[in-house]
C-alpha cells in the first residue's frame, strides 16, 4: 500500500550489548509517525540503522519495496532517506546557506540548487541568518537549520530525533507548524522521535512505544492510553 519504508524484526548492537530486538515498522506517505520510549530504551540507535549508521545484525529495511539493510548510508540518503540527529549537527563554522549546500549533496549534480523559497517560507528566520556561521544560531534556530538541511534534497521519508529537546516554545510552536506542513503536502513519511508527549500527540497518527530495544505497544492515538503512558513513558 502506501508504506514507504517497512523495518521488519531489526535486530543491531553495538559489540557485544544487543541494543534492538526484532523492531517491526513501517511508515506511511502523508502520516508522522512516532517512536517513543524513555531514555536508553534505543530511539537514536533505530534512526540510526535505519540510515546506515549502525549495522543491522539481522532483519530487513525495505525502502518503497526494495531492501536497503546493505546499503551505504550515502545511497540511503540519495534515495531520499533524510535524517535530523538527535543534537543536530549542524557546522559551527559554516555559514547558514553553506550548512543548507551540504544537504543538496544527496542529489544528482545538476540539481544541487536550495529550493530557496520553500525553505524560506517554511523557515523565514533562515533568511535572515543567511550568512551567519551556522555556531552563532540559538539552539532553536540551530534545530530549524537541521531540518532545512534535511529538505534540501527532497526527501521521500524525514526522520527527526527529539526535535524539541533543550529549545525554546516559541521555536518549538514554530517547529509543529512546519511538520504539520509537511505533513499535509501528502509526499513525505515522517518519523517523529520525541519524549515530549504532547507535540508527538499533536503530529502523530501512529505510535510505537520502546522498552529496552522492543516495541512493547503500537498503535493509533486511541490505542495510546492513560494506562499505556503512564506504563512506558513517565518518570
Ligand atoms: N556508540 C555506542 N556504543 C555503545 N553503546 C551505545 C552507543 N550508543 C548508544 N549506546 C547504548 O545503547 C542504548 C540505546 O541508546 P540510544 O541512544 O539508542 O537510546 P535513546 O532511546 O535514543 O536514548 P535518549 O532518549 O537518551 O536519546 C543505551 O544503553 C546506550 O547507552
Ligand atoms: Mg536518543
Amino acid at each position: 500500500m502506501s508504506d514507504v519504508l517497512v523495518c521488519d524484526r531489526l535486530n543491531a548492537a553495538y559489540g557485544e550489548s544487543h541494543i534492538l530486538k526484532d523492531v517491526s515498522l513501517r511508515l506511511r506517505k502523508g502520516e508522522v509517525t512516532a517512536v517513543m520510549g524513555r531514555n536508553g530504551v534505543g530511539k537514536t540507535t533505530l534512526l540510526k540503522t535505519i540510515m546506515g549508521l549502525v549495522p543491522a545484525r539481522s532483519g530487513t529495511i525495505s525502502f518503497e519495496g526494495d531492501r536497503i539493510e546493505q546499503s551505504a548510508t550515502d545511497a540511503r540518503a540519495r534515495r531520499g532517506i533524510a535524517y535530523v540527529p538527535q543534537g543536530r549537527e549542524i557546522l559551527p563554522r559554516m555559514s547558514v546557506y553553506e550548512n543548507l549546500q551540504l544537504g543538496l549533496e544527496v542529489l544528482p549534480r545538476g540539481q544541487r540548487s536550495i529550493p530557496e523559497s520553500m525553505v524560506y517560507s517554511l523557515f523565514p528566520i533562515l533568511h535572515e541568518m543567511r550568512h551567519r556561521m551556522g555556531g552563532n544560531l540559538s539552539g532553536g534556530q540551530q534545530q530549524q537549520l537541521s531540518i532545512a538541511r534535511a529538505l534540501v534534497g527532497n526527501p521521500f521519508v524525514l526522520m527527526l530525533d527529539e526535535p524539541t529537546e533543550g529549545i525554546q516554545p516559541s521555536i518549538i510552536q514554530d517547529i509543529e507548524g512546519v511538520l504539520q506542513q509537511l505533513k499535509s503536502g501528502g509526499r513525505l513519511a515522517i518519523l517523529l522521535v520525541e519524549q515530549y508527549l504532547a507535540f508527538a500527540q499533536r503530529l502523530a497518527d501512529y505510535y510505537y512505544i520502546l522498552d529496552r530495544g522492543a516495541v512493547v505497544f503500537e498503535g493509533d492515538r486511541e490505542k495510546l492510553t492513560d494506562d499505556v503512558i503512564r506504563k512506558y513513558l513517565t518518570f
